[in-house]
């Protein structure tokens, strides 16, 4: 598993590249020969994970030993599938259909399944820039790079492959890591990028996820699974997935945009309404995602005395079923509940990059967010279930039963026509209360979901 050749290289170690482009691609309307003849050049350039994973650990420990070294660069491509695009390529595709029936929302695609995730109004696929039509997209290129100008390499190569095979742009979007004091960061302020599933068999519990530590060894790792298809998985159970499905995994892409200022303006206003009396906006913006901007949870960690640092993700809310250091309405708590028994199989391998330009204060009301991507063995169990059940659902608890609660208002919203409150009741250890409530500053403005298929699958088409 470790040093895998066969797994494409974003899903188990992340591709971290500045510069990161998402292409979506339409392929020709043909007997499947052109996706093929594409897919066979995009092979040639694919990432694989000992790759990316070998990369990742020399740049690590160079600049560990002599901080940043310039010269280590690397380009990384991943190639991903919709299921149009499958049905495309395939030699066999009443077969492909009948194979991927346990995996329905892959089959209808991303806007199908978007009311159901709450995405109406503003969101509603026909406002989305890509993906709405969901046959439109056959294929999700990856192109991750240190510099723009070896981005732009690398994508003047691939573009003359687009063109000898009849392939199309459908749409572009120019992932970037923030600069400066905000580099690591999401455009709300806050550092993304820091709780990730370890998982058993390919990461190290003491060095590549610290992750969260409940007195038994082992827990914080997933099985592979979870992640990878054709390994074990946390039920015990392999997926019921084909073999050709074995080392690929179901990818989501959202282009999630983000209202800087009004979620400021927001934080400002709900702040100034606690009780007995108004609380930082700072600490209601840290109370709504779990998480102060520099990355420190609000969570006190197994150890009260030196608690937990910023970045710091060796905590649980075992301690806190009231809510009262970290609220249940954080968008860290109901995204993750931390109980081992429920949350382990909900796990996402996350893996966003911010789009567009930092934020620079006033109405700037620039497009700009969160390519937001994660990958897992079932979207249902992971994704869907993380969005629906979790983030948008008011009778979700995260905490003890009664405690101060209310959905994400982060990337939480209630689905049209559902029932409850879409409102946060916050209550702090020192007392301050207060019923947060604005609507999310988060808009879904496109959505794909994609196969990876491993390196022998891509191989075989
Ligand atoms: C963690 C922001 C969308 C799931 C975080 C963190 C931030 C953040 C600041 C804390 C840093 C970290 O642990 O990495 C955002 C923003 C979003 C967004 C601004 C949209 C623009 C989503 C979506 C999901 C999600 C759509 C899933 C449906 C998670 C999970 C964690 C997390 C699982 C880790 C929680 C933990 O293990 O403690 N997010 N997020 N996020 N987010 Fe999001």
């Amino acid at each position: 598993m470790r040093r895998s050749r066969e797994i494409q290289g974003n899903i188990l170690a992340a591709f971290n590249k500045d510069y990161t482009a998402f292409r979506y691609m339409r392929f020709p309307d043909d007997d499947g020969a052109g996706g093929r003849g594409w897919l066979s050049v995009m092979l040639n350039t694919v990432a694989v994970t000992a790759a990316v994973e070998d990369f990742n650990e020399e740049f690590s420990l160079s600049r560990r030993a002599w901080g940043q070294d310039p010269s280590l660069t690397a380009t990384w491509v991943g190639v991903s599938l919709t299921f149009p695009g499958l049905l495309q390529v395939v030699r066999e595709p009443e077969r492909v259909k009948q194979d991927l029936a346990p995996f329905g929302s892959f089959m209808k695609g991303a806007a199908a399944r978007a009311a159901d995730l709450g995405d109406h109004g503003t969101s509603a696929p026909e406002n989305w820039q890509f993906g709405a039509d969901g046959a439109a997209v056959h294929a999700v290129l990856i192109v991750a790079a240190d510099t723009e100008s070896a981005l732009n390499d690398k994508l003047g190569n691939i573009a003359a492959a687009d063109a000898a095979h009849g392939v199309t742009l459908v749409h572009q979007d120019d992932g970037r890591t923030l600069a400066g004091d905000l580099r690591g960061h999401e455009h709300f302020g806050y550092k993304d990028g820091i709780s990730q599933p370890g998982v058993k068999e390919f990461h190290r519990e003491d060095r590549d996820n610290p992750g969260f530590r409940e007195n038994r060894p082992g827990a914080t790792l997933v099985e592979p699974g979870e992640f990878v298809f054709g390994h074990k998985s946390e039920s015990g159970t392999p997926p019921e997935a084909p073999s050709w499905m074995d080392n690929g995994s179901l990818q989501v892409v959202r282009r999630l945009r983000q209202d800087v200022a009004g979620w400021n303006e927001a934080v400002v206003r709900e702040a100034g309404k606690f009780q007995p009396h108004a609380v930082s906006p700072d600490l209601l913006g840290a109370c709504l995602v779990g998480r102060k901007k520099d990355g420190t949870p609000l969570a006190q960690g197994q150890n009260p005395v030196t608690g937990v640092g910023p970045g710091g993700n060796d905590f649980t809310y075992e301690n806190d079923g009231a809510g009262r250091q970290t609220p249940c309405a954080a968008h860290i708590r109901r995204t993750h509940p931390r109980h081992f028994e429920t949350t382990q199989r909900h796990r996402i391998m996350r893996r966003g990059i911010p789009y567009g330009p930092a934020y620079t204060g006033g109405h700037d009301t620039a497009d700009r967010g969160l390519m937001f991507v994660c990958y897992g063995t079932s979207l249902e169990r992971q994704f869907e279930f993380v969005q629906r059940a979790w983030s948008n659902n008011p009778g979700f608890v995260p905490g003890t039963e009664g405690a101060p609660n209310g959905i994400d208002k982060v990337t939480g919203t209630l689905k049209q026509g559902a029932s409850g409150s879409p409102d946060a009741h916050i209550v702090l250890a020192d007392g301050q209360e207060g019923t947060v409530s604005m609507d999310r500053f988060v808009q879904t403005t496109g959505a794909v979901y994609a196969f990876t298929p491993s390196i022998s699958t891509l191989r075989r088409l």
